[in-house]
């Protein structure tokens, strides 16, 4: 028998709080050096496509156990402020566990109902999470409100959608969960009012960029 939408939200945020205390170590740790550094490149890559500043306001969708967290503090320093939003309680506490900095706001919530200020926020990261959400123009929706005119929205992965959407089928529980084609993707961008400055999909690394 099918599984209600219901069901299916329920399943996918078990997967997530059953593996946050391991999180990191299953995804960016490079299993022969031991170091947390498998994706360096890549992320050294996503940091020059979105130039943060000193001082700014990011919101980290979807953001796990905090993988994005240095690497955003690292750019916007101690007058930012960072935002780390999960609906799995526990990668929200695993993630608080391991970041104390004063300038970090933790929230659980789902993404598409989370108590957002408008226009609050000069870039939102969708890192390695898009395909999981539900009602995903609602989402889009949601966080460009959440955006500032002139900020950025930002949706990536470290694979093509086509290796992400392949990867995931092998999870049941997050075997529904997909990422849609080009035009499906950059037409839900602009039904929110945003222009896609830029769009890469090729293996190992795919990242819309979209500016309010
Ligand atoms: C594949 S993990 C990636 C986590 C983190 N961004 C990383 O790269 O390590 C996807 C994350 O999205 C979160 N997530 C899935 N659906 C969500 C929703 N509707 N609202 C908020 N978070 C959600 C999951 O709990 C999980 O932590």
């Amino acid at each position: 028998m099918e599984k209600t939408a219901e069901a299916l939200y329920r399943d996918r945020k078990q997967f997530f709080n059953d593996r946050a205390g391991e999180w990191l170590e299953l995804c960016y740790r490079d299993p022969q050096s031991g170091r947390f550094d498998l994706h360096a490149a890549a992320f050294d890559r996503l940091f020059s496509l979105v130039p943060l500043r000193p001082g700014e306001r990011v919101l980290d969708a979807g953001c796990g156990s905090g993988v994005l967290v240095p690497m955003i503090l690292e750019r916007i320093g101690p007058e930012g402020i960072l935002c780390e939003l999960d609906f799995a309680e526990r990668m929200i506490e695993e993630n608080r566990r391991l970041h104390r900095e004063p300038n970090i706001r933790f929230l659980v919530a789902d993404v598409a109902r989370a108590p957002l200020e408008p226009e609050s926020f000069d870039t939102v990261f969708c890192f390695s999470c898009f395909p999981h959400f539900d009602r995903k123009p609602e989402v889009i929706g949601a966080l460009a409100r959440a955006l500032r005119p002139g900020g950025t929205l930002v949706i990536s992965h470290f694979n093509s959608a086509e290796e992400i959407n392949r990867h995931h089928e092998s999870f049941p529980a997050v075997s529904h969960d997909h990422l849609p084609g080009p035009e499906a993707m950059k037409g839900m961008v602009a039904a929110a009012g945003l222009r896609v400055d830029a769009f890469i999909d090729e293996d190992g690394f795919y990242c819309l960029l979209a500016r309010k």
